[in-house]
C-alpha cells in the first residue's frame, strides 16, 4: 500500500517535466516505458535490464536469426547498449561516435563523429570505449573520450549544445553513458590511474548549463569548491584523509560508470572508483577510510546534496572500484518487502543495501575471494585477510584482481526468477609496495608493483589476465547463494539481458547464448564470429521482437581475443540475414631476432619504464600489440619515431617525449628485445590476419 502511494507521489512529481507527448522521452516515460522500448542505459531507471517482452521465449528462441547488421570503422572495444525509441536505434562506438539506424531495417539515418583527437586515447586506461547515449525529449546525449558532453538533435544528429565537462589539461576521459534525471543530464568521468579528482556533474538537459557538481575526494587546499559536495566534506569526509600523494594527484575516485536514479526515494546513486595512487600508504599515509573512494553515494537529483553513502572497500588499495552496475529492485527479505540497491563491485562481494538509507542488508561472496573473510554485518566493513594489505611491506597475490570479480559489464535481474545474472570473472591479482615512488603528472600512477619486470625482477606471479576465467552466475540476492552458473575459459564476457520470455542473453567465447533463466540450460547459441563484451538490448517494431548487440572486444581485460572491426548484430525470429565472416586470425610468429640492431639500452631499466608507462596498454589485460612480438622493436629509428615523435598518435599511441628521452627509449627497446629472447613472457594470442 505504502509503495503504491509513494509511486503516485513520484509520478505526480515528475509530470510537470514529463508533459512532452510521444515525441519526447521524459522522466515518466523512462519510469514506465512501453514494453517494446529501451529508453535509457539499463532500460528503466531501476537498471534491471529486464524486458517485459516474451515473443522470443523458450519455445520460439530456436528460430532466432539475424535480421540485420551494421559494420563500423573502428577495431577498438565496443561497449554500448543500443537504445530504441520511436523506431530508431541509437548506439555508439569506440571513439565516442554516435549512430542512428532504422531499428527495423537497419537503414543508417545519421551518424555523428565528435572528432576526438587520437592522442587523447593516451588518457584512456582501458581503451577508447563508450557505453552509449541517453535520449530525452528529442535530444540524444553522448560523453566523449576528451571529456565533452554533447547534445544532438535526435532526428538529424546535428549538435544542439556542447560543454567541456573536464579540465582538458588533465587526463580525464569519459567512457560512461549519460543519464537524464529530472531534467538534468548527469555525467561522470574516468582517469583515476593517471591522477585526477573524481566528480559527477549535472547539466540542464535543454541548455547545457551546469546545475551542480559533486566531488568524490576532498579539495587538496582544504578550500570550498562552491560545489554540492562542500558540506559533506567539511562535516565528515575530509577527516577520513591524511597527508599523502592525493594532494598532488587529486585522489582518484572517478564516477566512470554507474549512475542510477531511485525514483521512489528520489535519489541519484553514483558508483565511485578507486584511489590515486591505488596504494593507500602512498595516497594517504596508510590512514583513514578515504571517503568517497569505492563507495555508493546517494545524492538529491535537484541539488546534488549528499544523503547517504556505503563504502565497500575502506582504505582502498587494490583498485577495488564501486563503479560497477548499481541496480534497484523490490525484494522480499525476511518476510518484508524491501526496496534495495544491489551491486557486485570488483572486490567480489555482492551487496544488498536498503535503498532509502544505504544500510547493509547482506553481503555474500559471488566469486571465490580471499582478500577478506567476510563483511561484518554490524559495521558493514570487510574483514581483511592479514596478507591483503601489502602496504605493510608484504606481497599479496589475492582474489580478486584489479580487473575485479565483476567489471563494467552490466548484470541483469529478472523479477520473475528473483535472480541477478552476473557476468563474473575469476582472477587473482598481485600487489607489492614499490621501493620508491614519484608522482608523475599524466603518467600511470598506481604506486603498486603488479607484474614481473625486466631480466632481474623479483620472480613472482603470472601476468594479470592469463589464467583468469569467466562465469555467468545466476545469483539469489535474498539468500546470497548461487542458483546456477556457466563457466568459460576467459574473463571479459558480455553484459547481460533478461526477458519475460524466461530467457537470459549473454555472450562468451564468440557466441551469443540464450539461457533458460530458471535453470541455466542453453536453449540457443549463435556464432557471432568475434568476442562481444557489450550487453544486448531488446525492443519491438511492428509486433516483432528484436535483440541487438554490439560486437568487438577491447576495454579492460579484453585483450585475450583478436581485435575485429566493430559490428552491430540485430536478431529476430525467422531472421535470415548473413553478416560477412571476419578475416581469419593468425598467431604472429616469433620475431627473427637476427634482424635486430643491437640495443645499447639497459633491459632492466627499460622494464621499470615499461611498468610505469606501457604495461597498461601493451600487456595482458591491456589490448594493444605485444611489443615483444612487434617488428617495431627491431628497428631503433622506427621505434624512436613511434615512442618519441608520436608517429602513431592518431591511433592513440601518443609521444612519450614529455616523460623521457631517446636513451630511455633505447632502454625500453632493450627490454622488449630481452623479452622476445626469453619467451613466453605471456602466451601469444591470435590477431586478425590483416593486422600483420
Ligand atoms: C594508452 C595506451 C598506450 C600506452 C600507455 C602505450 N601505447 Fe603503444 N600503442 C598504443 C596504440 C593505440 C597503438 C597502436 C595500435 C594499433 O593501431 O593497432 C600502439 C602501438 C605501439 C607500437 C607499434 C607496435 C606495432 O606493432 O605496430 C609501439 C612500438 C608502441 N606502441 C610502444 C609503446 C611504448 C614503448 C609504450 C610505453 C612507453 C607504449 N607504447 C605505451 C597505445 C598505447
Amino acid at each position: 500500500m505504502q509503495k503504491v502511494w509513494r509511486w503516485a507521489a513520484v509520478v505526480g512529481l515528475v509530470l510537470g517535466v514529463a508533459a512532452c507527448g510521444r515525441a519526447g522521452v521524459g522522466d515518466k516515460a523512462i519510469l514506465d516505458p512501453a514494453d517494446g522500448e529501451w529508453l535509457t542505459y539499463g532500460r528503466t531507471y531501476d537498471e534491471q535490464r529486464f524486458s517485459p517482452l516474451r515473443q522470443i521465449d523458450a519455445a520460439s528462441v530456436g528460430k532466432l536469426g539475424l535480421a540485420w547488421y551494421a559494420d563500423f570503422d573502428t577495431d577498438r572495444g565496443q561497449e554500448a547498449t543500443p537504445l530504441v525509441r520511436d523506431g530508431v536505434l541509437y548506439t555508439t562506438t569506440a571513439w565516442s561516435k554516435v549512430y542512428a539506424f532504422d531499428a527495423k531495417t537497419g537503414k543508417p539515418l545519421w551518424k555523428y563523429d565528435p572528432n576526438v583527437p587520437g592522442e587523447k586515447g593516451f588518457n584512456a586506461c582501458c581503451d577508447v570505449v563508450n557505453r552509449g547515449v541517453a535520449i530525452w525529449k528529442g535530444k540524444v546525449y553522448v560523453g566523449t573520450i576528451d571529456g565533452r558532453l554533447i547534445a544532438l538533435d535526435g532526428t538529424t544528429g546535428k549538435v544542439a549544445w556542447e560543454v567541456q565537462t573536464t579540465d582538458r589539461e588533465r587526463p580525464y576521459t569519459i567512457t560512461g553513458a549519460p543519464r537524464v534525471i529530472r531534467g538534468k543530464v548527469l555525467i561522470g568521468n574516468g582517469g583515476a590511474e593517471y591522477g585526477v579528482r573524481g566528480y559527477v556533474s549535472a547539466y540542464d538537459a535543454a541548455t547545457g548549463k551546469l546545475a551542480w557538481r559533486f566531488y568524490t575526494t576532498p579539495n587538496a587546499a582544504g578550500a570550498a569548491d562552491g560545489a554540492a559536495s562542500d558540506k559533506v566534506f567539511r562535516e565528515k569526509a575530509a577527516a577520513t584523509w591524511s597527508d599523502g600523494v592525493w594532494k598532488e594527484s587529486g585522489g582518484g575516485g572517478t564516477v566512470w560508470d554507474a549512475i542510477t536514479y531511485d525514483a521512489v526515494n528520489d535519489l541519484v546513486l553514483i558508483g565511485v572508483g578507486n584511489g590515486n595512487p591505488w596504494n593507500h600508504k602512498l595516497r594517504s599515509g596508510g590512514k583513514g577510510d578515504n571517503l568517497f573512494l569505492s563507495s555508493i553515494v546517494a545524492l538529491k537529483p535537484q541539488t546534488g546534496e549528499y544523503v547517504w553513502h556505503y563504502q565497500t572497500t575502506p582504505g582502498e588499495s587494490w583498485d577495488y572500484t564501486a563503479t560497477q552496475h548499481i541496480m534497484l529492485a523490490d525484494l522480499k527479505i525476511a518476510g518484508r518487502e524491501r526496496r534495495v540497491v544491489m551491486q557486485a563491485p570488483k572486490n567480489g562481494f555482492f551487496y544488498v543495501l536498503d535503498a532509502g538509507t544505504g544500510q547493509l542488508i547482506s553481503a555474500g561472496k559471488y566469486v571465490p575471494l580471499d582478500w577478506a573473510t567476510h563483511v561484518d554485518p554490524k559495521t558493514g566493513r570487510p574483514v581483511e585477510a592479514p596478507f591483503a594489505r601489502y602496504t605493510n611491506g608484504g606481497l599479496s597475490t589475492q582474489m580478486t584482481s584489479a580487473l575485479g570479480g565483476h567489471n563494467w559489464q552490466p548484470m541483469a535481474f529478472s523479477p520473475k526468477t528473483g535472480l541477478v545474472y552476473i557476468p563474473a570473472q575469476l582472477n587473482r591479482g598481485a600487489y607489492a609496495d614499490p621501493d620508491s615512488f614519484t608522482y608523475t603528472p599524466g603518467a600511470w600512477n598506481t604506486g603498486v608493483i603488479r607484474a614481473a619486470q625486466g631480466p632481474h625482477a623479483r620472480p613472482r606471479f603470472k601476468p594479470g589476465g592469463s589464467d583468469a576465467t569467466g562465469e555467468l552466475i545466476a545469483w539469489d540476492p535474498v539468500t546470497q547463494t548461487k542458483r546456477w552458473s556457466v563457466a568459460f575459459p576467459h574473463q571479459a564476457s558480455s553484459g547481460v539481458l533478461a526477458t519475460d520470455g524466461g530467457l537470459v542473453f549473454h555472450s562468451s567465447q564468440n557466441h551469443l547464448v540464450a539461457y533458460d533463466a530458471a535453470t541455466g540450460k542453453a536453449l540457443w547459441r549463435y556464432d557471432e564470429g568475434a568476442r562481444a563484451i557489450a550487453p544486448p538490448s531488446t525492443y519491438v517494431i511492428d509486433g516483432e521482437q528484436y535483440v541487438a548487440q554490439m560486437i568487438g572486444t577491447g576495454g579492460a581485460g579484453g585483450r585475450d581475443a583478436p581485435r575485429t572491426m566493430g559490428r552491430l548484430l540485430v536478431f529476430k525470429l525467422g531472421g535470415t540475414a548473413k553478416a560477412p565472416a571476419y578475416p581469419a586470425t593468425v598467431v604472429p610468429p616469433p620475431l627473427n631476432l637476427k634482424l635486430a640492431t643491437a640495443s645499447k639500452g639497459d633491459a632492466d631499466r627499460g622494464g621499470a619504464l615499461y611498468a610505469n608507462y606501457c604495461a597498461m596498454c601493451h600487456q595482458a589485460g591491456g589490448y594493444h600489440p605485444n611489443l615483444a612480438r612487434s617488428p617495431a622493436i627491431l628497428d631503433p629509428d622506427g621505434f624512436r619515431a613511434i615512442v618519441q615523435d608520436g608517429a602513431l598518435k592518431d591511433r592513440g599511441m601518443a609521444s612519450f617525449r614529455r616523460f623521457f628521452g631517446p636513451a630511455d627509449t633505447e632502454d625500453l627497446r632493450a627490454f622488449f628485445l630481452w623479452q622476445a629472447a626469453h619467451p613466453p613472457v605471456e602466451p601469444e594470442r591470435a590477431v586478425a590476419a590483416h593486422a600483420q
